[in-house]
């Protein structure tokens, strides 16, 4: 009877461990998967802010492009009554302006392709780590389990680690989540420039204005006697601003380096939560295999 009732206990602890681990399994399945879940959407919130941030500063290259053609059109109609004058460059350049700007790249590129890879890399990681020690853990009482009740309670005491801060994917997101404001700054980085690159270009063609502007009738009976410095001068600098260098690549150059940035920084830090992680979980394994 007593032997009877031993083997009752033993199966029914048996029976328990087995239901243990695989909530412990359970558990830990669910975890990383609520977890997965909200990276996933941490990854669509980055995407959708660069996306927005790309199309930011495509709105304000575009508005750019009009303004500098304004501000060239402005110079072309205040000198087109005078005859004298040649604004053949100026009217070029206002023709092939479209064709000689450069428009932004885009901050979707690469380099966030790869910090998704990245997240996601390590993610993966963690996951596999996590699913080993679940494994590690319900395959010590691998039957016939002589220490069952052992198990259990090393199990209910070290088990619940694995599904709890700091073990978690979470961190990997929170890697993410913190570089949604810089790229919304990049972008509106990116546009402002365009503005300052108006206003220097809008400086520069301010030097006309050092041309007096002469009165049309000494304009249009240019002498050699009475010669208009001011044609020459006027020539002389709209041949100059026809050809302005408008450097727009300054945009691209400012952001390249921040979006490296932006990328080797969350690459690292999900890299370093990795690693933490693992050792993490490799700590509770020890703990575990001492409790047994
Ligand atoms: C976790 O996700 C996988 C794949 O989507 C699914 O098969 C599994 O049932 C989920 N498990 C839990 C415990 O949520
Ligand atoms: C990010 O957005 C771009 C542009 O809409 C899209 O092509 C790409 O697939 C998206 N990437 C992710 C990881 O969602
Ligand atoms: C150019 O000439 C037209 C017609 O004579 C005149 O209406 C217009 O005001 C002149 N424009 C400028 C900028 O002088
Ligand atoms: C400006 O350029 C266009 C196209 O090249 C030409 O048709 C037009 O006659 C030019 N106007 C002047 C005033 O040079």
């Amino acid at each position: 009877m007593k032997f009877l009732l031993a083997l009752v206990g033993a199966v029914c602890l048996v029976g328990g461990i087995h239901a243990q681990t695989s909530t412990l399994g359970t558990t830990v399945t669910s975890a990383i998967n609520i977890s997965k879940n909200s990276l996933s959407t941490a990854i669509q919130q980055l995407n959708g802010t660069i996306n927005i941030a790309d199309q930011s500063v495509s709105t304000a290259y575009t508005q750019f492009v009009q303004n500098v053609a304004a501000l060239y059109t402005s110079y072309y109609n205040r000198f087109s009554n005078y005859t004298t004058i040649d604004l053949s460059g100026l009217n070029q350049t206002i023709c092939n302006l479209q064709n000689t700007m450069s428009p932004p790249q885009p901050i979707q590129d690469w380099s966030t392709t790869q910090i998704f890879t990245d997240v996601q890399a390590s993610a993966q990681q963690i996951e596999s780590t996590l699913n080993a020690a679940v494994q590690t853990m319900t395959n010590s009482c691998a039957p016939p389990c002589a220490n069952a009740a052992k198990v259990a309670t090393c199990t209910t005491k070290w088990g619940p680690k694995l599904s709890t801060a700091p073990i978690t994917i979470d961190r990997i997101t929170d890697c993410v989540t913190a570089e949604l404001v810089r790229f919304s700054d990049i972008g509106s980085n990116m546009a402002s420039m365009y503005n300052n690159l108006l206003t220097s270009a809008s400086n520069y063609l301010k030097v006309v204005d050092v041309c007096d502007t002469p009165a049309p009738e000494v304009l249009n009976n240019p002498s050699p006697m009475y010669g208009s410095p001011s044609t020459q001068c006027l020539n002389t600098y709209l041949q100059r601003i026809s050809y302005m260098p408008i450097n727009s690549y300054v945009v691209d150059s400012m952001r390249y380096p921040q979006t490296y940035l932006i990328q080797f920084r969350v690459q690292r830090c999900a890299k370093l939560v990795e690693l933490d992680v693992k050792d993490r979980v490799a700590k509770v394994l020890e703990s575990f295999q001492s409790c047994l």
